[in-house]
């Protein structure tokens, strides 16, 4: 057996994953991890933990009976927790020729073309949140390393200080990946400051003004603020423009996670909350989020390239790399960013955008954003539900009656496995979370889940 396949076998092979793997049911299989993890402690019993050659048939029966069913299905149009999305066949199909033709992307010369394309999704994105043509950006594994890389281009800034002195401002509603892009950069506790946020889940901006003149008077130099656009926990949007202005007078790099937020400014009825984007330094946006991608891809868009390269490029070249300042139109990504060898992640945006155009995804946040409104509206007409959030953009947070009763209903209705949620703490109370997000969620699907918790209340009130 050779390591290139015959192309008699490979059309065989590709046809066989279609028909078994193209139309996977939208069930939600297992949704709670003790029934996950039992269903893999079971799966090994069939050697699945051990990698032993098998013909290609039993390898995809195996990945659509043991893979997908002891694993969440995310891409079901009735997955309501977390973040859901993905499972867009023509991302899946872009995949498959990148890695099929896998041309070196980390200097510009090896595959120019694919260079330019990724640079044209970038500022794409960059547009959709209303950055001008000359932003710049990288794409990254998904928002943690681009708010990472945010981070480091914001203490690069500051490179003059001490980074013991340096202050990094957010809100108590900013995702933990900030906090763990802070430690490994080796900024303290006392350096991270977490100012309160209002009862919208949105920064007190008198409590952010007070706390960066108090820190300034005990010799600690504000170097960050980072502003929410589309907290995980409900959506909650800070209020960027008076951020933006404490930053340009206190001299401050104001960076947006926007990583499930900033492409609902494609949703026409969104944009009047997510204007402003452009006057931050940098935005955290998340293509495998909002805009429907498989895994493995989010973005930090900058203002100004030179942050980037400044952060990151080395400061001598290789010896056994062509002369990167040869083609100065084009972008030597590896210089941007931690990575050097990588695909051109990009490319599964760009032929999306080809193929379907931007249209599509307008319509697609749009849908997901009403449908969210439809099913905030329709709860609020059940006896003993309490909307606890303002349904921003596609998050609708709930409890019903007290704490203790809505953990009881949050059980009933995922026990049922029709509909899968998700919970959090909204201002101290337990709170049902209910993310509208996958491509494929429609009328029907609300339907289903406004029975599924209709039928849980009837269930623990009777
Ligand atoms: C607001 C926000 N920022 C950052 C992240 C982290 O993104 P990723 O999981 O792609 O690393 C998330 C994930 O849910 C998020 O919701």
């Amino acid at each position: 057996m050779s390591l290139f396949e015959k192309r008699e076998n490979f059309d065989i092979q590709l046809n066989l994953v279609l028909d078994e793997l193209y139309d996977l049911p939208n069930s939600l299989n297992h949704q709670n991890e003790d029934d996950l993890i039992t269903a893999v402690i079971e799966s090994s019993k069939s050697d699945c933990t051990k990698i032993i050659k098998d013909d290609f048939s039993n390898i995809v029966s195996d990945i659509k009976t043991i893979f997908f069913k002891s694993s969440l299905n995310t891409t079901s149009p009735t997955f309501f927790a977390y973040m859901p999305g993905g499972g867009i066949p023509m991302a899946s199909l872009a995949d498959f020729i990148e890695s099929h033709l896998n041309r070196y992307f980390g200097v510009s010369m090896a595959a120019p073309y694919f260079n330019r394309i990724e640079s044209n999704v970038i500022k794409w994105l960059g547009n959709i949140i209303g950055f001008q043509e000359n932003c710049s950006g990288v794409l990254t594994s998904g928002g943690s390393m681009a708010n990472f890389y945010a981070v480091c281009c914001a203490i690069n800034r500051k490179a003059i200080y001490d980074r013991n002195v340096l202050a990094f401002y957010f809100s108590d509603q900013t995702h933990s990946c900030i906090y763990k892009a802070l430690k490994v950069l080796g900024i303290s506790k006392s350096q991270i400051k977490v100012i309160n946020s209002n009862d919208n889940q949105v920064i007190e901006i008198i409590k952010l003004r007070e706390k960066i003149i108090s820190d300034k008077k005990e010799g600690l130099i504000p170097c960050m603020l980072i502003g929410n656009v589309g907290t995980v926990n409900s959506g909650g949007i800070d209020d960027i423009e008076t951020l933006s202005s404490i930053c340009r007078s206190e001299n401050i790099w104001l960076h947006l996670d926007a990583a499930y937020g900033g492409f609902f400014n494609l949703a026409p009825s969104c944009q009047f909350q997510l204007k402003n984007m452009q006057l931050a330094e940098s935005v955290t946006v998340d293509p495998h989020k909002s805009l429907f991608m498989p895994y493995g891809i989010g973005a930090l868009i900058v203002r100004d390239k030179n942050d980037l390269l400044t952060t990151f490029s080395p400061e001598d070249e290789e010896d056994y790399l062509p002369d990167m300042e040869e083609f100065k139109e084009l972008t030597n990504f590896a210089e941007m960013s931690l990575e050097m060898s990588r695909n051109c992640r990009g490319f599964k945006i760009w032929m999306c955008l080809k193929y379907y155009g931007e249209e599509v995804f307008s319509k697609a946040l749009e849908h997901k954003r009403q449908l969210a409104i439809f099913l905030d509206q329709n709860l609020r007409q059940i006896n003993g539900v309490n909307i606890l959030t303002a349904t921003t953009l596609s998050i609708v947070n709930f409890n019903y009656n007290d704490d203790e009763t809505t953990k009881k209903l949050y059980e009933k209705i995922t026990s049922r496995r029709k509909v899968a949620l998700s919970s959090t703490q909204i201002n101290r109370k337990f709170s049902i979370r209910i993310n509208v997000l996958n491509h494929k969620t429609k009328e029907e699907h609300i339907d289903i889940l406004l029975n599924e918790i209709k039928y849980a209340i009837g269930s623990i009130d009777g």
